[in-house]
């Protein structure tokens, strides 16, 4: 590919003009590896966007989907309905937490942000207490693209360029001295839980919709919550009446070793936002599972029975072939138990990762299930440069890492070696 044939493309989160200088294209995939333009390799160490944890070009779904197309390739998602859209939900709502027995579909994270927190703010005009607009979000969160997103997200470089944004607050974030090279949760910090309080007292709970967190930051570099942190953020959300939306867009579906983050720690939000592994990204879906008591809401307020409860929704919302992809990811990760071997094989990778301790530059490693987070200190002035070079130099070696703020993120395929963690995990050790 000339560089006069890539100018047309602006990439998304992409340092464009370096990108055009030495591109790094993508012709095929298999497995848990890429092969380049010029026939390389690559261990593919973050699994897509953390999407592609059951590997790439997967027959089953490559066959759902021909199938989905040659069958229905589309269908008018507003007032009609097709069988796999409700037969998708019925199983995702048998995987979840009980009381989260409602899916709304989306095609990605961003709109799953926008629809939790647009069903929130809705939710409470319906019950009357229309004030409760304001939505908390967390420091160094991330929740996509949108207006929605950004405004809730804690991401400075993701708000630096925009201004104004939807009325919503942040609470601090959890990565606290003291616990650096902590493996899996950190025992101390489930008090920072208590700041939703006091922002909440500050706003008044009449003011205050909801909370959208990640239960496991992964954009920020895989931040981890302290123990008893998450519960103690449910116990302050049922005090003052404000719903809690957990984004579990990257830790859905197998990627910390059990179906959801909310199964793993045991506390069940209001609302919960999957994408990405849902179809083991091969076709965008992003679904919102919301609790029962707030679909019901809707439905008792919405006045004539063919009045529309919520006026929202996307073209794309329950497409017949995203669907299909669905279906058959989740019969991937039942049929290979990646779930379980995510689970099982954890502790090896978390030993592995933090031998990196002690490698130069390195000031913290945050892991838990099949993602791990490395924090780099920066070059004077320049804090995302050392991390970048890491990862093109790995990618040079054969292994894709991905770089983000001053952190390296790994988010492994689920049918990872212990060999190919030890490659990757080299590969990063050399780099440095
Ligand atoms: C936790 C989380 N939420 C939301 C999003 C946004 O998803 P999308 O890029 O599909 O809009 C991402 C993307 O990385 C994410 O990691």
């Amino acid at each position: 590919m000339g560089k006069s044939g890539m100018d047309a493309f602006w990439m998304p989160y992409t340092a464009n003009r370096q990108f055009k200088k030495t591109p790094r294209i993508i012709k095929a995939a298999e497995g848990a590896y890429y092969i380049t333009d010029d026939g390389r390799r690559i261990f593919d160490g973050l699994s897509g966007l953390w999407t592609t944890g059951a590997g790439h070009n997967r027959l089953e779904i490559r066959d759902a989907v021909a199938h989905q197309l040659g069958t229905l390739d589309y269908s008018p998602a507003f007032q009609f309905g097709h069988p796999l859209a409700f037969e998708l939900a019925e199983r995702i709502v048998e995987l979840a937490p009980d009381t989260l027995d409602h899916v709304f579909y989306t095609n990605s994270g961003s709109e799953c942000t926008d629809t939790a927190t647009k069903i929130a703010r809705a939710y409470w005009r319906q019950i009357g207490q229309p004030a409760k607009t304001k939505i908390i979000g967390r420091v160094k969160g991330y929740h996509g693209a949108s207006w929605g997103a950004i405004s809730f997200g804690g991401i400075p470089a993701n708000k630096k360029l925009w201004g104004q944004g939807v009325d919503s607050d942040h609470m601090g974030h959890t990565l606290i001295p003291g616990n650096e090279f902590t493996r899996g949760l950190p025992q101390s910090g489930a008090e920072l839980a208590d700041e939703l309080e006091s922002i909440i007292r500050l706003h008044d709970a009449s003011n205050v919709a909801a909370v959208i967190v990640e239960p496991i930051a992964g954009s920020a570099g895989v931040v981890v919550p302290p123990a008893g942190y998450l519960k103690r953020m449910r116990e302050i959300c049922d005090k003052h009446d404000v719903l809690l939306i957990f984004d579990e867009v990257i830790t859905a579906f197998g990627r910390i070793g059990d179906w959801f983050a909310a199964t793993a720690f045991d506390v069940v939000p209001d609302m919960l936002n999957v994408a990405k592994q849902i179809t083991n990204g091969a076709i965008p879906l992003g679904a919102v599972l919301v609790k029962g008591d707030i679909y019901d809401a809707f439905m008792e307020t919405g006045g004539a029975e063919y009045n529309i409860e919520l006026p929202h929704g996307y073209t794309y919302s329950s497409h017949p072939v995203a669907c299909a992809a669905g279906m058959a990811s989740l019969d991937i990760l039942e049929k290979e138990g990646l779930i379980e071997r995510v689970a099982a094989l954890a502790p090896t990778f978390e030993t592995k990762i933090h031998q990196l301790q002690g490698s130069p530059h390195v000031s913290d490693i945050r892991n838990y299930g099949f993602a791990a987070g490395i924090t780099l200190e920066p070059y004077p002035g320049e804090p995302t440069r050392r991390p970048m070079e890491v990862a093109l130099s790995c990618w040079e070696k054969g292994f894709y890492v991905r770089y983000g703020g001053d952190t390296i993120q790994l988010g492994l395929p689920f049918i990872t070696t212990e060999a190919e963690m030890d490659g990757v995990i080299n590969a990063i050790g050399e780099s440095l």
